[in-house]
């Protein structure tokens, strides 16, 4: 019998790579080698039980990444922006007169180049598949300009692209859709109860239509499907393409309860944030109004009906039903 290939997942125990993980455990056709700062943890140890290597690197240790790749047949690399920016170790880190979310970008880009540069080194590599996010500078002609967790991580891959065109030849791009979980764990969006009404509210404007995903059951699926269809594609991933209205209209619904979406103006709601990511996250809302969540105006972007295999995803309606909504449930 045939030696299986290996698929090395970086972010194995997060989101994004736990369901990397999951969908080639099913598939059973590969090894899987997952990669973590930290093997002990509860997540890292059920891998394990289950038949993963789970292997130690940092995404701030180029050699660590060096050991962690070696013989891959394919790779998939996830950064984790908030985690730098959450990480109380990295709040005095920046220079003076730099944000904390321009510092956390720049590292998160730094993080993506060393797995770049890991990845261009191994031979035996048929197909890498990075998660990216739009250049929100370069898609808005330089009008939102501060939104730095997604335009680092597009610089990141227009570096893969320049320094290693043999390696950029062999590798597809995976754009997260907008995590439908933010309405249960981001304060910034969570739906808050007002007197009887469930209450979502942002500035992205109601009846825009953004690409949803739950990104701990989709993402494993697509990565599947991205990296049996030819190398090249840039995906825009998500279970289904709908309006804020629209997934609110399916709240109410499914739950029972009075629910409405409501687009605030720009710049609002006006939160306690540090200057830097407010402008970061106004940016942000504005550049999905104007330019859409997945830049509309670039011709490279792929919908998932348009991989060879499209795989057959749950629903939101599916996803609002499977979750705990009590917080928002009870009148306060
Ligand atoms: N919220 C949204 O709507 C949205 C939409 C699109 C994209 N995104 C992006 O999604 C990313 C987060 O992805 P996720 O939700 O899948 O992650 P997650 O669930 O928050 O988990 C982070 C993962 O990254 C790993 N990790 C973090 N720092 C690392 C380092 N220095 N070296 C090696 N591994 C490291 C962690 O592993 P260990 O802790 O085990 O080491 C963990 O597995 C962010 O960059 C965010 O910008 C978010």
């Amino acid at each position: 019998m045939a030696s299986k290939k290996t698929i090395v997942v970086l972010g194995a125990t997060g989101n994004q790579g736990g369901s990397v993980v999951e969908t080639f455990l099913q598939a059973g056709q590969w090894s899987i080698r997952g990669v973590t700062r930290n093997p002990n943890s509860e997540k890292a140890l059920k891998l394990a039980s289950r038949g993963v290597a789970v292997v130690t690197a940092d995404l701030n240790d180029g050699n660590s990444l060096d050991a962690a790749f070696a013989d891959a047949h394919a790779i998939f690399i996830v950064s984790d922006f908030w985690g730098i920016y959450g990480d109380p170790a990295n709040a005095t880190k920046p220079a003076q007169g730099e944000t904390l979310n321009l510092w956390a970008a720049r590292t998160e880009k730094q993080q993506l180049v060393n797995a770049i540069d890991a990845a261009s080194k191994v031979p035996s590599l048929e197909r890498l598949v990075l998660s990216s996010l739009p250049n929100c500078s370069k898609w808005s002609r330089e009008k939102y300009t501060h939104v730095y967790h997604f335009d680092f991580k597009a610089q990141a891959a227009e570096y893969a692209q320049q320094a290693y065109p043999n390696l950029w030849a062999k590798t597809s791009v995976f754009q997260p859709g907008w995590f439908l979980g933010n309405y249960l764990s981001n304060p910034l969006v969570q739906p808050r109860r007002e007197n009887d009404v469930v209450v979502f509210a942002s500035s992205v404007k109601g009846d825009l239509k953004l690409p949803l995903i739950a990104p701990d059951e989709d993402s494993g699926p697509l990565v599947k499907a991205l990296l049996e269809d030819s190398p090249g594609k840039n995906l825009i991933a998500y279970r289904q393409w709908m309006s804020l209205e629209e997934m609110v209209e399916i709240f109410a619904k499914v739950t029972g309860l009075s629910a409405q979406y409501v687009t605030l103006p720009a710049g609002e709601p006006d939160l306690p944030l540090p200057e830097g990511l407010k402008a970061e996250l106004d940016d942000n809302w504005a550049y999905f109004n104007e330019c859409g969540y997945e830049a509309r105006d670039d011709p490279t972007v792929i919908h998932p009906n348009q991989l060879e295999e499209c795989p057959k995803l749950g629903s939101v309606r599916e996803w609002i039903q499977q979750q705990d909504w009590s917080f928002v449930a009870k009148a306060n």
